[in-house]
């Protein structure tokens, strides 16, 4: 069985690519160094797959600490998942930004090469688009002039892992840009854990519901969209992580494969106010919302052309709108009952 290393397992999206990389017939290594998760999440793993995964509570850029997890086992391939994700705290906290995603890629990369191993899966995201002047967009869409620090380290993250992959025939990656996850497995088991106020629409959605937040704002009404309210391309986290699996087959099918890009999203836009009124229907709840202003910085529209990962990759999304807001709604109700 391959050991697959799997870096901020303990995440979101990590947690979930696990369970798909488990029914895939790969052993998942997990690294976490739980500064945006719990260990709690283990135990959610385990309820779902009946598997107690290994489990390194290690920083990503404590290379020594690290290093110790592949004397340990025979790696065939990282996904890195491991960064600080929230836009508005990279423009306060720029530094912590560059330091752990640039940082911690950097780490990884040197330690995939000092230890002889090939793969690697980068998590992207769709940011490095900025407002695109086509939709959908393609992975051949010019970059933007990144919005924030935390949208620079993926554009930053993108060029290190192809600098490399072309320096250096023996390290070969997929870089995949995320559009915007949503939803949680359909056990409930595990799911988005946000610390604090959620910066996310679907977060904020679904603790309204529950009476944790008062109410949500939609941050503007007057964009040039269908109802005024923004479009994104929401993907079921599932859908996601199984992309994952494939860009890993891939990778090793095609040894001659440098580096790639490929966008990972439903093809679909959904406006702000279509998903208040999607979460109205499946949750049964009537959601407290009022128009606000305009959120600094916002994109007005993006979507994913998904031609590319469709046909290479040969994936496809198969959850719905609906399931993902289902899906998110269960699992903030278990969250509900913890408290
Ligand atoms: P998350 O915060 O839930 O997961 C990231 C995990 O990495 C956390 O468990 C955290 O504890 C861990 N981590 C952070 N720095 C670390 C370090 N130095 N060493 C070890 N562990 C570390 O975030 P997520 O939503 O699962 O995102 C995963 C990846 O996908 C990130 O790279 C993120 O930038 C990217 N991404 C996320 C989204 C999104 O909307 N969620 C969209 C596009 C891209
Ligand atoms: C979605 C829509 C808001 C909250 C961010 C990052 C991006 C990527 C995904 C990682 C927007 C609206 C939101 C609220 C609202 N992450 N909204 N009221 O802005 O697409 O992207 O997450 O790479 O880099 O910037 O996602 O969930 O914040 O917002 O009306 O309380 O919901 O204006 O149109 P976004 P989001």
């Amino acid at each position: 069985m391959q050991n697959i290393l799997v870096t901020g397992g303990a995440g979101y999206i990590g947690s979930h690519t696990v369970v798909e990389l488990h029914n895939a017939g790969y052993n998942p290594i997990i690294v976490d160094n739980l500064s945006n998760s719990r260990k709690s999440v283990l135990t959610g793993l385990k309820n779902i797959t009946s598997k107690d995964f290994t489990f390194y509570k290690v920083d990503c850029n404590d290379k020594e600490t690290f290093r110790q997890v592949f004397k340990d086992h025979q790696i065939s391939g990282v996904i890195h998942f491991a960064a600080y994700k929230a836009v508005g705290e990279s423009v306060a906290k720029p530094l912590e930004y560059y330091e752990n995603n640039v940082g911690s890629l950097m780490t990884l990369i040197r330690l995939m090469k000092e230890e002889g191993v090939e793969k690697l899966i980068f998590s992207s995201s769709c940011t490095v688009y900025g407002q695109p002047d086509q939709l959908p967009v393609t992975e051949q869409s010019p970059k933007k002039t990144a919005e924030s620090p935390y949208g620079n380290t993926k554009q930053v993250c993108e060029e290190i892992i192809e600098d490399t992959s072309v320096s250096d025939k023996s390290f070969r990656a997929i870089a995949l840009r995320y559009f915007n996850p949503v939803g949680a497995h359909p056990s409930s088991e595990i799911g988005e854990l946000p610390l604090g106020v959620p910066n996310n629409l679907v977060p904020f959605i679904t603790q309204t519901a529950t009476g944790w937040r008062e109410q949500l704002t939609v941050f503007g009404d007057n964009y040039d969209t269908k109802d005024g309210s923004c479009v994104r391309d929401y993907i079921h986290v599932v859908d996601l992580a199984k992309a994952h699996v494939k860009s890993l087959e891939y990778l090793t099918q095609h040894s001659d494969l440098s580096f790639d890009i490929f966008n990972i999203g439903t093809g679909h836009g959904n406006t702000v106010l279509e998903i208040v009124n999607t979460f109205e229907e499946v949750s049964g709840t009537k959601l407290n919302y009022k128009i606000g202003d305009r959120r600094s910085g916002d994109i007005e529209k993006i979507y994913a052309d998904v031609t590319k990962s469709t046909k290479v990759l040969g994936w496809k999304t198969e959850k719905s709108l609906r399931d993902s807001l289902q899906d998110s709604w269960n699992w903030q109700l278990t969250l509900k009952k913890e408290v």
